[in-house]
């Protein structure tokens, strides 16, 4: 039996990879530590809850007493724990420093104390800054990250980086783009504007809307992680793209034309500050050295989305009955 400790795993990416690695291997054991902050939820992991390979922690990475214990008896440590939201971190940045810095730290000093077999950190396309209209990110490009959210991101990759430089902790760092799929907090652009749909309201859409983001289905995501967790060179970096970009008014466009909507529902609101203009992810390394690439196109993907958001609307009325701050 593997141990694997996932952190984060009753958020949207996490719970979907824990799904994953439950159905895909049954020598693993999964455990789930999660603070359960506003966005984790374990109804996101009702269908596996019962599964005697999971077992749930309700804790902070920063607990170093707590994450020591965990870790003790794990080989691998897959670290999705993070604040996620660029908005937020645009308003309260100090959380973001907290959490996805010194939540990272706490974890990888006590991995390296312990001496586990493997620490996998999922990143973000984000800490490459911004592209201009041509060109890709590789995983030689120089960080440059604009928001807060970014820099945090950066900064725990950096650790991740001199923790293996300066002890040899395995490691390896993901760095994936917008993620989309079931389950994703309706804080984010297509969940919270299927709500806003549904509700009858307006969708704001920031700036002129031309902003583009690679699109990359969670489930194509989630054998992206299993891969480099088994095959990926240790002290390696790799990019997770979906092949898919998108202007944020196009996406909207799909939801409003799926939803039977049309342009009146969308409005134009000030930009986001520091809005990044476009993302685009090279998947050669990733692709080449390991044989991974995206399987679900974008047409497939958010036709299965918007249905699972449309049929699931319980899901969305848990979350909006337990958080007046988020979907509005
Ligand atoms: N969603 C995307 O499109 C995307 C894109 C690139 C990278 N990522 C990265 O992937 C990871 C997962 O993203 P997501 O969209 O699933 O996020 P999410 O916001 O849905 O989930 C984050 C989870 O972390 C938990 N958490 C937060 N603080 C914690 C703490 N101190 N201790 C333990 N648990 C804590 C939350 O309760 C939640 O369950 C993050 O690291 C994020 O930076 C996400």
């Amino acid at each position: 039996m593997k141990k694997l400790l996932v952190t984060g795993g009753a958020g949207f990416i996490g719970s979907c990879f824990i799904r994953h690695i439950l159905k895909k291997y049954n020598d693993y054991e999964v455990i789930n530590l999660d603070l359960l902050t506003y966005c984790g939820n374990l109804e996101n992991l009702e269908d596996i809850k019962n599964n005697s390979n999971y077992s749930f922690v309700h804790g902070d990475i920063c607990d170093k007493d707590l994450v020591r214990s965990l870790v003790k008896d794990v080989d691998y440590v897959v670290n999705f724990a993070a604040e996620s939201h660029v908005d937020n971190s645009i308003k309260n940045p100090e959380i973001f420093i907290k959490t996805n810095v010194q939540g990272t730290l706490n974890l990888l000093q006590c991995s390296k104390e312990i001496g586990i077999e493997k620490f996998l950190q999922v990143s973000t396309d984000e800490v490459y800054g911004s592209l201009g209209e041509d060109g890709y990110f590789y995983e030689t490009t120089p960080l440059a990250p604009n928001s807060p959210y970014a820099a945090s991101k950066a900064s725990a990759d950096m650790l991740v980086r001199a923790y293996y430089n300066t002890y040899g902790l395995p490691t390896l760092i993901t760095r994936c783009s917008n993620n989309y799929g079931p389950y994703q907090y309706p804080e984010k652009l297509i969940p919270f504007f299927i709500l806003k749909i549904k509700k009858g309201e307006k969708v704001p859409v920031y700036g002129d809307g031309k902003n583009v983001r690679d699109w990359l289905y969670v489930y194509d995501h989630c054998e992206a992680i299993d891969t480099v967790l088994h095959k990926g060179k240790i002290g390696e970096v790799y990019n997770i793209g979906g092949h898919n970009e998108k202007t944020n008014l196009e996406i909207t466009r799909l939801i409003l034309n799926a939803m039977g909507k049309d342009e009146n529902s969308i409005e134009y609101v000030a930009d986001r500050l520091g809005h990044d203009r476009r993302y685009a992810m090279s998947n050669d390394k990733i692709s080449n050295e390991l044989g991974w690439k995206p399987l679900t196109s974008f047409e497939d993907g958010i036709k299965l989305t918007i249905d699972w958001y449309l049929n699931h609307s319980e899901w969305m009325e848990h979350i909006e009955s337990k958080n007046t701050d988020c979907c509005h």
